[in-house]
């Protein structure tokens, strides 16, 4: 249990790097106060371009996988894995090096998502892209690409609590994206690709 509490702990500090922000910060931009104001890739592209945005991307989904290896590595049981999972989104989301602000951990759950159960990330991943491609709303896509993560693992018959795990992970995801929610009905969420100067 020693291993099991420093291995959620470390997943948390890994999780919580902010690789938006700090990217951000090289070029003279503070991530929180542009565009959506959210440290994440999706903002990273719309102020920085299209290289800082992948860098990000790879780094925030990298964090997720980590943390279930790690885990393995240390010889924890499938639930605690998960449950390092979480400790590194929740890091990604309210992150201490950001005064608890962070992304939406969209890239972090899927991280996580592809380490725990792969055939979740696949639909996650597939209905992701396809939603961007249609639509050019990243929050659409990563809001139905998350419910489609956790669907396909009770449909494909994951244990339970693996199950749950990932619908908590989605619900977390739909809840983080409130304020894009709010956008979508309004008519003025941000397309893929747009890009943004200073406003919030
Ligand atoms: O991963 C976050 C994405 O779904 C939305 O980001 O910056 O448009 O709020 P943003």
């Amino acid at each position: 249990t020693f291993l099991a509490v420093l291995a959620v702990l470390i997943s948390y500090v890994v999780g919580a790097i902010p690789a938006a922000a700090w990217v951000a910060r090289t070029r003279g931009v503070d991530i929180l106060k542009v565009g959506s104001g959210n440290s994440g890739s999706t903002n990273v592209l719309r102020t920085l371009g299209k290289g800082p945005a992948i860098v990000v991307a790879i780094f925030d989904i990298l964090k997720g996988a980590l943390a279930i290896w790690l885990a393995r590595a240390l010889g924890l049981d499938a639930p605690m894995q998960a449950a390092c999972g979480v400790a590194a989104v929740i890091g990604h989301n309210f992150s201490p090096f950001l005064n608890f602000k962070g992304g939406k951990g969209v890239a972090t759950t899927f991280g996580t998502i592809c380490a725990l159960l792969p055939v979740a990330g696949l639909g996650f991943f597939l209905m992701g892209i396809t939603t961007v491609w249609l639509t050019r709303f990243v929050s659409a896509g990563s809001i139905l690409g998350a419910l489609t993560g956790a669907f396909t693992a009770y449909l494909l018959g994951a244990p339970l609590w693996l199950s749950l795990v990932v619908s908590a992970l989605a619900a977390l995801i739909v809840w983080q994206h409130r304020e894009n929610i709010r956008k979508l009905h309004a008519g003025n969420e941000r397309r893929f690709g747009e890009k943004v100067g200073g406003e919030k």
